[in-house]
């Protein structure tokens, strides 16, 4: 608003305008939102069961830790693509995994996977494909540079698997000349995974209509339902793997992200463009954390076992989360990594109706404030906003502290029965279930 009248010297304010590619449509990420809002309830005394987070909580690898102090000295700005023993363990820990070489000019770290994401989309023309429901932040990432994205619904009734059939349907109709096509497996937010057979289908179609793939695999060392293969592994001519120590490592807010581009000429152009917005944005990833990293991707069997550790109980806790929903007979595939399901309530449509509750944001808004559940609704990865889906983390919930999470780990290496640990240790899991039982027989 002008201040008409006041000389320019003695206004309290400047006038200004914002971007027209931000729009109204932008809002902070869900996720970081609820997780803020949980925080601000807990600290004003109040209870809530918090599912709305996905954030691994075991504690840092002590290894990982004495290597970032060890490092804490670093001082200096450093590459934009990465120092070369980070890139040479980043290849040497992904050619071990993927069964083939992959060298240390493919790689490109970041402050985390999230910017990695977003140069690459910025670097590449055409239109983004997501199989749908997906990942919070892929859809307004785009939106900030105006990228158009075409969505591939998948349906709750077959667990949200992906049908070639209509990824070909969809590049034959699209009014778009290039497109990338994102996929994440296992899956935040259903937890799914996609099958050897099924990602063999999609490499041939995409090598057929020359589509590069962004193959989110974050979650892939969090994988308990089957094997996590690449579609690299069909596909490494076209495919981008996206990577990072947030996850499997529990080291969200250390932010290191990694990318994998495809071997040659057009790979290192798409590397070098990525590192080229890389350099203007964040111009390198902290030093300290990228030569703690290069313990963390060393070839060291006790690091593996504590991953396998830590991943054991997300699987554990988040089949117990699906074994109790189901036999409340709330719809939900079964998980198959990470720690996430999506289950929705339509078969209590009506019911919800009657006490204005339509979509899934007013679902999750409801639960919140009269049962106090913290979720995510669906619309927020893309479903229809009147499917009452709902994402729930088990990342979080009787892991609130440190210290209950330092605890778990070391209960569940001297258990012999996991499940057990579960039904003796998961209070606010357990009272979210009966909360939920409560709920649905008042309907
Ligand atoms: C599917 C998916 N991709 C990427 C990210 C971003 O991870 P990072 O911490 O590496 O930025 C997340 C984090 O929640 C995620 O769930």
């Amino acid at each position: 608003m002008d201040e008409p009248g006041i000389p320019h010297a003695q206004r309290s304010h400047v006038n200004f305008s914002l971007s027209s590619s931000l729009g109204n449509s932008l809002v902070p990420s869900p996720t970081l939102s609820i997780n803020e809002l949980v925080r601000q309830m807990w600290a004003n005394g109040e209870t809530v069961y918090h599912l709305g987070f996905g954030e691994s909580r075991f504690p840092a690898h002590p290894a990982i830790v004495r290597a970032l102090v060890e490092h804490a000295s670093r001082q200096s700005y450093l590459p934009s693509a990465g120092i070369p023993e980070l890139r040479q363990a980043v290849a040497g820990f992904h050619s071990r995994q993927l069964n083939r070489e992959i060298r240390p000019d493919q790689v490109i770290v970041a402050p985390g996977s999230k910017s990695l994401l977003f140069a690459f989309q910025l670097a590449l023309s055409g239109a983004t494909v997501l199989h749908t429901p997906s990942w919070v932040s892929y859809e307004p990432q785009s939106r900030l540079f105006n990228r158009p994205v075409l969505r591939m619904p998948a349906s709750p009734e077959d667990g949200h698997q992906l049908h070639p059939a209509r990824l070909h349907r969809i590049l034959r109709h699209s009014p778009y000349d290039q497109h990338l096509l994102i996929l994440n497996s296992p899956s935040n937010p259903t937890g799914q995974m996609l099958e050897p057979a099924l990602l063999e289908e999609i490499a041939d179609i995409c090598r057929r209509e020359e589509v590069l793939v962004l193959s989110d695999e974050i979650y892939g060392l969090t994988a308990f339902g089957r094997e996590h293969v690449s579609i690299s592994s069909f596909y490494p001519e076209g495919t981008v793997v996206f990577g990072g120590m947030s996850k499997h490592l529990s080291l969200g807010g250390w932010r290191l992200g990694t990318a994998l581009v495809p071997p040659g000429d057009s790979g290192q152009q798409l590397l070098q463009a990525v590192a080229k917005i890389g350099s203007e944005l964040w111009s390198t990833a902290s030093a300290p954390i990228q030569f703690a990293a290069v313990t963390a991707y060393a070839d060291d069997a006790e690091l593996a076992s504590y991953v396998e550790k830590c991943t054991a109980l997300h699987a554990a806790r988040t089949r117990y989360l699906w074994r109790g929903l189901s036999e409340l007979d709330i719809s939900c595939a079964e998980p198959m990594g990470a720690f996430y399901l999506f289950p929705n309530f339509n078969h209590w449509r009506k019911p919800f109706a009657s006490l204005g509750v339509q979509t899934s944001v007013d679902l999750a808004r409801y639960l919140l404030e009269e049962w106090q559940i913290a979720t995510l609704p669906g619309s927020d990865f893309g479903t229809p906003a009147r499917e009452l889906s709902l994402r729930l983390s088990t990342s979080y919930i009787d892991l609130e502290t440190d210290q209950k999470a330092a605890e778990l780990i070391e209960m569940a290496s001297a258990s012999a029965n996991v499940e057990e640990l579960l039904s003796s240790h998961h209070p606010g899991m357990n009272e979210v279930l009966a909360r939920l039982k409560n709920l649905l027989s008042s309907l």
